[in-house]
């Protein structure tokens, strides 16, 4: 297994990094106090009051967790404690992604929008062999276009992870086969290192990033390549849906299948008369 560093790596990320803001600096002061554990536990903390406070008024009837084999599949349940506090996806889109991501063939994984890395550390537990490319611009949507009808529920200073060096790290310690991208995808790609893609999560949120990471992969994608899409059908990312039918338009060999709560799964036509049963 190779770690390789791409030019984005670790700290000097030409052009892509700002100055640390007053905002970084009490994110770094917030984890020096708290430490490791205490992140993890205001994490948690954090993300049990979100759900509290968004659950009024939706639909009360729990999710039956019976007889759902990846609950139970003791690699799931490892790459679930790992990534918990570092992914901002819940549950049952990462078992999607899990169940999907085992489906997929050889070839290299991709996430655009990696934000703290969880969610591609997830896929990379799933086939530790393969490769990886993590994407990001580690500043959250401060350079890149938002659409003025479209991404309204998109707020520019959210998502900002300015330590990219740790999400690099992160692989590195575990040996994977990775390479971070730090930078506007597809631009961010300027080696054209990108071939070959047999699984891609696509978690952008904003119109004009999924429009591009669609043409982008599916242009080096494999015969059996699945895509996964990330906040589909969203009120909130409407550009995201526009995006994937914009997509499918022009590309009539591809299909979206929705997937509770809030996924696509896109693959090519063809894909579902090969292997129906799989
Ligand atoms: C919802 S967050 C991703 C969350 C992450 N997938 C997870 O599971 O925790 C969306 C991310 O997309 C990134 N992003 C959006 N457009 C991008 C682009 N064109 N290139 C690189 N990163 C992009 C933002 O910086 C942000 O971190």
């Amino acid at each position: 297994m190779r770690y390789e560093t791409s030019s984005a790596d670790a700290g000097s990320l030409p052009g892509t990094f700002r100055r640390a803001t007053v905002a970084d600096t009490a994110r770094g002061a917030t984890k020096m106090l708290l430490g490791k554990a205490g992140l993890s536990l205001a994490r948690r903390l954090k993300w049990s009051l979100m759900c509290r406070w968004n659950g009024w008024g939706v639909v009360k009837k729990p999710m039956d967790p019976r007889w759902l084999e990846v609950l139970t599949d003791p690699d799931f349940k490892i790459s679930m404690d790992e990534v918990r506090d570092i992914s901002s996806l819940d549950t049952a889109r990462l078992a999607n992604l899990w169940i999907w991501c085992s489906m997929s063939e050889s070839g290299t994984m991709v996430e655009v929008g990696a934000f703290r890395g969880g969610t591609s550390l997830h896929l990379s537990n799933r086939w530790p062999s393969r490769k990886i490319f993590v994407c990001d611009t580690f500043e959250g949507f401060a350079s890149l276009r938002l659409d003025e009808t479209l991404d309204t529920g998109i707020s520019r200073g959210s998502w900002c992870n300015p330590d990219a060096a740790a999400v690099s790290r992160m692989f590195a310690e575990r040996r994977r086969d990775a390479v971070v991208l730090a930078g506007a995808f597809p631009d961010s790609d300027h080696d054209g290192q990108i071939q070959d893609v047999s699984f891609a999560h696509i978690d952008v949120d904003i119109y004009d990033s999924c429009r591009n990471s669609l043409e982008y992969l599916s242009a080096r994608a494999t015969p059996g390549a699945l895509f996964a899409v990330n906040d589909y059908l969203r009120e909130t990312t409407r550009g995201v849906a526009r995006a994937v039918a914009e997509f499918l338009s022009r590309h009539a060999d591809w299909m979206a299948i929705p997937a509770f709560p809030g996924q696509a799964l896109m693959l090519r036509r063809s894909e579902l008369e090969r292997r129906p049963h799989r």
